[in-house]
This record gives C-alpha cells, sequence and structure tokens, in this order.
C-alpha cells in the first residue's frame, strides 16, 4: 500500500510537471504574433494576377502584329463574343474599363441632369462617380448588414417621380437580391442597371449577373478575378441600347466603326486589343478559380460561423454562385474582450493573415457636397432638394457595417484548404488572447 501510494503520487507529480510544461508551451505558442509571439502562418497567401506563358504569348502576338487598337485587330471582338456566349447574353461590349463602362451605360439609357440614380452606400465609389458625371442624383438607399448588398425592402420608399434608374452593386461578388429589385424596377417602370464589376460569374437563380437587368457592367481592373490591368464590359440583350452604347463609346461614330461619320455624340471609351487578349487568355482558367474560391470560402464561413462574434455575410436564397470577388464579414468587438476592429486587424496581420477594415459610408463623403455646392448642381437643382439631400440619404446600418467589416481578398481563396484552417486559427487565437491584446 505505502508503495502504491507513493507511486500514484509520484505518477502525479511527473503529470502535472509534464502538464505544466505543455501549458507553459503552448502558452508560448499561443502569444499573439503582434506581442512577439510566433505567428500562425508565414507562407504568403497566392499572388495575382496569374501569368504563364500564353499571356506572354498572347501579349507578343498582339505586339508584333502591330495592330493595337481594336480599329485595326480583331481580339475585342474576340473577347466580346466569348465572354457575352459564356454569360448567356445577347450582346457584349468591351470598354476601357468598368467606370466607362458605367458612364456608356447611363448616356444609353438618357440618364442627365435633374434625374434621380438609386444607389448602394455601400460600394466603390466609381459607382457613383459615373452617375455624377453625368449631373445626375445620387439617391442612397441603406445596406443590408446581413449581406453587405443594397436593401431592396428600402428601395420603393425611395422612388421619386425623378428617379430614372436603380443601380444595384453585387458587392464582393454576392448577388443582390434581384428578384425583388427586378420587380420594382417593373412595377415602376425604371431600367436596372447592374453593377457586375467585382461580380464575374456570379449567378442569380442559375442565370448569369448582369444579364438580369436592363444593362450590366464588368470591371477587368487590376484586383479584380478575371483581370487585364484596366478594362470593363456591359452585356444587354437591348439591341438597340447596345448599339447605343457601341456608336457613344466610339466616339460617336456610326456602325462603320471607323471613319468621320457620327450619329451622336460620345468618346473614346474603346478597349485595346492588349486588354483583350490578356482577357481572351484569363479566361481560360476563370472557371477553376471561380470553384477554388467557392469551394474554399463555403469551408472557411462553416469556421468562423462557429466563433463568437463573426457573422459571415449571408447569401440571399436566390443566389446560386458567389464570386467571392471579396470574403466579407461582421467582427462584434464585445466578444474580442472589446478590442478595436483596427487593433484586431493589426493582430491578425502579424498572425500572416491580412485583412482590412473595407469601405467608409459613401452618402458622408465630403466630396458629395462640393459637387452639389458646384455651379452646374447648383444651376440645375432647387436649393430645396439640395438642402434636403443630407437628410434624405442617411443610412444608419451602412454606418455600423462600416466599423464592423472585416474583409479578405478574392486571392486568399486561391490556395489550399489549409489556408481557411489558418485563417480560423488565427481569428480564434486572437480571440483567446484579446484581453492581453486589448490592454497591451
Ligand atoms: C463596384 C465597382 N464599381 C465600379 C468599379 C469601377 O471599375 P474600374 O476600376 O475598372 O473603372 C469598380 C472597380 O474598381 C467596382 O468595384
Amino acid at each position: 500500500m505505502p508503495n502504491d501510494l507513493t507511486r500514484r503520487k509520484l505518477l502525479g507529480a511527473a503529470s502535472t510537471g509534464l502538464l505544466a510544461t505543455r501549458i507553459a508551451r503552448s502558452a508560448a505558442t499561443d502569444k499573439p504574433a503582434i506581442l512577439g509571439g510566433r505567428p500562425v502562418r508565414t507562407a504568403p497567401f497566392p499572388s495575382w494576377p496569374v501569368i504563364a506563358e500564353n499571356e506572354e504569348r498572347a501579349w507578343m502576338k498582339v505586339l508584333r502584329s502591330g495592330k493595337w487598337n481594336r480599329l485595326d485587330g480583331d481580339n475585342a471582338r474576340q473577347f466580346e463574343e466569348t465572354w457575352a456566349a459564356k454569360l448567356g447574353a445577347k450582346h457584349c461590349l468591351a470598354t476601357a474599363n468598368g467606370t466607362s463602362a458605367l458612364i456608356i451605360s447611363l448616356n444609353a439609357l438618357g440618364i442627365g441632369p435633374g434625374d434621380e440614380v438609386i444607389v448602394p452606400p455601400y460600394t466603390f465609389v466609381a459607382t457613383v462617380n459615373a452617375v455624377l458625371i453625368q449631373h445626375a442624383m445620387p439617391v442612397f438607399v441603406d445596406t443590408d448588414p446581413e449581406t453587405s448588398q443594397i436593401d431592396a425592402r428600402k428601395i420603393e420608399a425611395a422612388i421619386t417621380e425623378r428617379t430614372r434608374c436603380i443601380l444595384p452593386v453585387h458587392l464582393g461578388g454576392s448577388p443582390a437580391d434581384l428578384d425583388a429589385i427586378l420587380e420594382i424596377g417593373r412595377k415602376h417602370n425604371i431600367p436596372v442597371l447592374e453593377d457586375a464589376c467585382q461580380a464575374h460569374l456570379a449567378e442569380w437563380r442559375h442565370r448569369k449577373v448582369s444579364t438580369l437587368g436592363t444593362l450590366g457592367c464588368f470591371s477587368f481592373q487590376a484586383s479584380k478575378n478575371l483581370n487585364s490591368g484596366e478594362g470593363g464590359a456591359i452585356l444587354t440583350n437591348d439591341s438597340d441600347l447596345y448599339r447605343v452604347c457601341q456608336s457613344f463609346h466610339n466616339n460617336g461614330r456610326g456602325d462603320t466603326g471607323s471613319g468621320f461619320g457620327y450619329v451622336r455624340n460620345g468618346a473614346n471609351l474603346r478597349m485595346t486589343e492588349f486588354q483583350a487578349a490578356l482577357l481572351l487568355e484569363q479566361l481560360k482558367r476563370v472557371e477553376d478559380q471561380s470553384h477554388s474560391r467557392e469551394k474554399n470560402a463555403a469551408y472557411l464561413t462553416k469556421q468562423l460561423a462557429e466563433i463568437p462574434g463573426i457573422r459571415p455575410a449571408r447569401m440571399y436564397d436566390g443566389a446560386t454562385r458567389n464570386a467571392y470577388h471579396l470574403y466579407i464579414f461582421r467582427y462584434d468587438k464585445t466578444q474580442f474582450a472589446n478590442l478595436p476592429r483596427a487593433q484586431f486587424l493589426k493582430a491578425l496581420h502579424a498572425e500572416g493573415v491580412p485583412g482590412s477594415g473595407g469601405y467608409t459610408p459613401l452618402n458622408k463623403e465630403p466630396f458629395l457636397k462640393h459637387t452639389f455646392d458646384s455651379r452646374a448642381y447648383r444651376a440645375i437643382y432647387p436649393d430645396k432638394q439640395l438642402a434636403a439631400w443630407t437628410e434624405r440619404n442617411q443610412c444608419p446600418a451602412n454606418d455600423k457595417l462600416c466599423e464592423e467589416a472585416v474583409w479578405f481578398t478574392q486571392t486568399m481563396l486561391l490556395g489550399p484548404r489549409e489556408d481557411m484552417d489558418q485563417i480560423a486559427d488565427a481569428v480564434r487565437k486572437i480571440q483567446r488572447q484579446a484581453a492581453a491584446l486589448a490592454v497591451a
């Protein structure tokens, strides 16, 4: 018996020692990287763009052909045909960039001074700048914080007799609520222009976004899921509108394309042959990349959704495919010992997981007030309407989202599944250490 006791005591002492060593060791590995601990990951996430021999060959072919302009070459036309067929649209017009695609579309719809265009406040500034360039008035409708998209339930209340267009954005590649938006458009006889600049291959009820509204616009700017440095496109099934867009983007020329015959005013907003050649090559990988993002995002969502205080953006029921240009979630600091989002992002970055806080409230940008104070706007809009603008364009849900959102870029979803495990591990680690981080 005494021997037994001694053995138990000894074993007890030994295992307590082992436990203590283990705790000490795990405390060392659990120490936040920002406080000198070991980061969860040190490897970089996949780089962007993907460049291979095919891009090089295509680029050199255009270079050596000397046909760098679409009026001489054939790449832009080929890209238009390929992209239209892929999305299931009747027409595609390649443009210099996404901003010009939006400007051309608004022009074709006849949007101009005195008109109101409904826009979300949670978007890249180009959506709104395209409206301002027409000297039209952006009317902001608040964001659905669950999805980060325009809150379709609030659109009808913003419609007036001056509303000429609804311009929803499929933000981050997740489709806006198109059932509701298209229904409102039909009911009030207002065209819907889809800003699909971040939503390559995203689908609403198994149809590609950009093809459901009257017109849809893409961007192929460097960060985008389909990329030619700069570039854009307009998709439509309306042949008359297509012809107006085509003509306007080509200095107002008629169907002949080149020469000096003009049928309207316009601008040169054409895509170059180099851009189109790159897009035709990048298109060869776009499906595979898109599927990788979808699989990784679904896996990441399962993990992050289990962490108290982390709420991944929800998709609408009609959204059958998300392009995941951005992976968005909301961060509730009360579940992280009140660690401010900026500190959370810094700690996450130190763990090898770069995230950002995303957009600030666009409807509160001082440049809007400056624009409305301009001579042109004051000549067009009655003082009373300009004075009432701020009050009419409050978006409280969006303000809150802008304080809570965290974004990961699309390239972070292109690697192996282990990358997702590490992202979730980094968030869990910060939560465990949040109290220490909050006082550091
Ligand atoms: C939602 C949205 N709209 C419009 C644009 C404008 O596109 P671009 O930069 O190609 O002009 C972008 C991209 O930058 C965007 O993200």
